[in-house]
């Protein structure tokens, strides 16, 4: 290899020593990773600044070998960030890359920056240093979603709709409450990631391939360097396991769930049937052959898109004999990917949220005739003293007998003829019966009522100010 300057020429494996024979190129490409790692450069050479200065202050490699590494890898740093020097695709992996290029350049000082550790515990490192820049990012597209949809829910608190149980119609509720649903999930799921992150706030290095090193590492010294809270507990388990990458793609699978079930509604609603909602021309598409379609195309791909996060989570899971093993270089494209998916499916939905039209006329008119009044007629009975199962029945006989009737809802019998199914009903049943009565009088914590939905989206405000992990790592 050449040394000085500039790319090194593809070099040779880092394993090269031990093997008279080499993989094929086909089989070499196979088993290389740089196509996916190459985003970890970045944190790959933090770590290795971390690493090297500890090697000096140890007196493990001579100190100005120490600086040397260390200002050569600041320069790669730079020279990646500015494209003077590009990540060579034929490189193994993103480790491999950047200990060629210091090698390449300069020489036997390049050579000593490996010593006391493993590619196994580096690219454990590398995984948790990127997820900590790209978690708080993610959380913060969580949280301006929820902020939308909190601003949207609170615009349509008094909007009356049916609230739905097997897509059939169950009970009156506000558009608002259901938004605000949706930003329940939503804000879960920034709780998690805080969680995760919570939990990945250990540094491997110097774990080594799995048994750590018989050098004398300072383990807290680059723990710290490196702004973790310490070092990790046990060096098999540091290698070995990627729970922390397992639950952030469930994380990131739970979020893709929950958007693809409100894309579902946005779907249904979108519908000329329903035509609870409009999209708007700048979030819908059209079709190539009917003139007339304005097609939810975003909401069912936001839909579509659950199936390959859950993919991905299943790619990470299998039974690996202890410690590393080759299996677990998949978890970072899987990752990668489930993160990423996440980061655009909540952009996209969260600017189809926000332009969203909807017909609140439409949805309250639905409030009639599907005997959404049902359960608030059997409640006015338990308030009159009746057990809620005979409220039950009666209702359900009153019901059936509106049906067979051609009558659309329980106010359409006149109190005389209510009397005969229960001497307990008065006049003030009448007022109870409508859809916002029905609404304003579920005012329990929880409910649907305004000044009650009011409180629960003051309180997601407040936990988008300082959620589980928020202080420690922004956002
Ligand atoms: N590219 C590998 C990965 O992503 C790095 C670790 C390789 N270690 C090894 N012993 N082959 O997991």
């Amino acid at each position: 290899m050449t040394e000085g300057q500039g790319a090194p020429r593809q070099a040779s494996p880092l394993w090269a020593g031990r093997l008279a024979e080499k993989p094929g190129r086909e089989a070499f490409a196979f088993q290389a990773s740089i196509a996916v790692d190459r985003r970890l450069a970045q944190d790959d050479i933090a770590g290795s600044r971390a690493h090297v200065a500890m090697l000096g202050a140890r007196g493990i490699v001579p100190a100005e070998t120490a600086e040397a590494l260390d200002a050569e890898l600041a320069r790669i740093s730079g020279e990646l960030e500015s494209g003077a020097l590009e990540i060579d695709p034929r490189a193994e992996d993103i480790h491999s890359f950047v200990e060629g290029v210091l090698t390449a350049r300069l020489g036997d000082r390049g050579r000593a920056v490996h010593a006391g550790r493993s590619r196994n515990d580096q690219v454990a490192l590398d995984t948790r240093l990127y997820l900590r820049r790209v978690l708080p990012e993610l959380r913060a597209e969580l949280a301006r979603t929820v902020s939308v949809l909190l601003d949207r829910a609170e615009e349509h608190a008094g909007s009356v709709m049916p609230g739905y149980t097997h897509l059939q119609r169950a009970q009156p509720v506000s558009l608002g409450h259901w938004l605000c649903a949706w930003a329940c999930a939503l804000s879960r799921d920034r709780e998690r990631l805080g969680d995760a992150l919570g939990r990945l706030d250990e540094c491997p290095l110097g774990s080594g391939a799995l048994a750590g090193s018989t050098l004398p590492l300072d383990r807290e010294a680059v723990a710290k360097a490196l702004g973790f809270r310490r070092p990790s507990l046990n060096s098999m388990d540091s290698v070995a396991d990627r729970d922390f990458a397992l639950e952030i793609a469930a994380a990131c699978a739970i979020i893709q769930t929950h958007l693809s079930r409100f894309c579902e509604d946005i779907v249904i609603w979108s519908s000329e049937e329903w035509g609870f909602v409009d999209l708007g021309e700048a979030w819908s598409t059209g079709s190539s052959i009917m003139p007339q379609k304005k097609n939810p195309d975003f909401a069912e791909l936001i839909r579509g898109k659950a199936g390959r996060s859950v993919g991905n989570l299943v790619t990470l899971l299998k039974g690996l004999p202890y410690a590393y093993d080759k299996d677990l270089q998949e978890d970072k494209e899987a990752l990668f990917d489930s993160l990423d998916t996440a980061q655009s499916c909540l952009r996209i939905f969260r600017g189809m949220a926000a332009a969203a039209r909807f017909d609140t006329g439409r949805m309250e008119a639905a409030c009639a005739g599907g005997f959404l009044e049902a359960t608030d007629a059997a409640e006015y009975l338990v308030k009159k003293g009746m057990p809620f199962r005979r409220a039950h029945e009666t209702v359900a006989v009153i019901v059936r007998d509106c049906i067979a009737a051609g009558q659309r809802g329980i106010a359409q019998r006149s109190l005389e003829e209510l009397r005969a199914y229960s001497p307990l009903f008065g006049e003030d049943l009448y007022p109870a019966l409508s859809p916002r009565q029905a609404v304003r009088a579920r005012d329990l914590p929880g409910g649907p009522d305004s000044g009650e939905l009011k409180r629960q989206i003051g309180v997601l405000r407040e936990k988008l100010g300082d959620g589980p992990g928020a202080s420690a790592h922004g956002v």
